[in-house]
């Protein structure tokens, strides 16, 4: 990125294959505002998720997230394009996937849509993996697994790996992987800044400073669309801290410990709740979280089915 965009640096420009083979996400798309808007991820994460989805000869596998293709290609290789089924929401990635693949020799399944329906005309799947940002694992996931499959989805800040049972419920674990990935395409509130301003403020003991960073990954599942911002004063120090969710639910909290919010959820309040829940622990290690999905619901959880838990929601 460059000081004022994105650069577009193209095959045969300086700089392109050492890109390409770094371990490094490539942003492959920005929208119309330059926000990017599809990658392809660091290969060591593609890695680390294709290696937990296990996928066994035999099996066929959907995708939700097509992107540039490469992740496909890697599972065409393994299983025979005829097992892979991709879905992206943007038909123009679609389309430039299907070419690159085809160059490739590979003819797997792709189309355009919301990948959250899954692709009904190919299940049951064997394993099921998304490589964007989700907020709950999808139903049609669920309805379209074969018994015993396994799934790989990023959540929050993190990918859980899932296996479905023969009831309609799918119990798992989280990958002790950082990840970051976009999320799915959803229309979002802005923050509600300007009506904080005349807003009487209240105390908090948090530690503004460290708090965002330190909770970064249960507020992930706990706030799942949630973004946070830095305002700097003049010598570049950090002065004060924005927070907001997709709902236009909006909080700020200066350094000194100053918090106003606004909209349907009090987001300092969950954030003080999380740091009551985690207390002292320096490190929120993902593998100590885990996920039950039933058909009643889903349930992100800490430690143990028992612990401390966040509802997942919203399609
Ligand atoms: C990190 S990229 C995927 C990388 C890809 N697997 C690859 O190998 O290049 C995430 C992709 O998810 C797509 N996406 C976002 N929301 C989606 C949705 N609801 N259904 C399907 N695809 C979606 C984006 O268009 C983007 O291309």
């Amino acid at each position: 990125m460059s000081g004022d965009g994105w650069a577009e640096v193209k095959s045969g420009d300086p700089g392109y294959l050492d890109g390409v083979y770094s371990d490094d996400a490539l942003t492959t798309q920005t929208d119309d505002k330059g926000i990017p808007n599809s990658s392809s991820s660091a290969p060591s994460l593609m890695l680390a998720m294709l290696d937990a989805l296990d996928v066994r000869p035999g099996d066929t596998v959907f995708e939700l997230g097509t992107g540039t293709g490469y992740n496909a290609a890697l599972l065409c290789a393994r299983l025979g394009a005829e097992r892979v089924v991709s879905v992206d929401v943007d038909a123009r990635l679609v389309e430039a996937a299907r070419d690159r693949l085809a160059e490739l020799g590979y003819f797997p399944t792709l189309a355009a849509g919301d990948g959250a329906a899954g692709y009904p005309e190919k299940a049951p799947y064997d394993r099921l993996i998304a490589t964007a940002r989700l907020r709950h694992v999808p139903r049609a996931f669920l309805e379209q697994s074969a018994e015993g499959a396994v799934m790989v989805v990023p959540l929050g800040f993190g990918v859980a790996r899932l296996t479905v049972n023969g009831t309609g419920q799918a119990h798992g674990r989280f990958l002790p992987l950082p990840a970051y990935f976009m999320p799915r395409r959803v229309d979002a509130a802005p923050p509600r800044f300007a009506e904080l301003e005349t807003q009487e403020a209240r105390s908090t003991s948090l530690d503004v400073a460290g708090v965002l960073d330190r909770l970064s990954f249960p507020m992930s599942l706990a706030m799942p669309d949630y973004t946070s911002c830095t305002w700097m004063d003049d010598d570049g120090a950090p002065n004060a801290i924005g927070l907001w969710t997709g709902d236009g639910s909006t909080a700020t909290a200066t350094m000194t410990g100053k918090v106003r919010q606004v909209g349907p959820r009090r987001l300092w309040e969950e954030l003080e709740q999380l740091a009551v829940t985690f207390g002292d622990i320096d490190r929120v290690a993902r593998e100590d979280f885990g996920i039950t999905v039933t058909p009643d619901g889903q349930r992100v959880w800490y430690g143990t089915e028992d612990g401390p838990f966040w509802a997942l929601s919203g399609e």
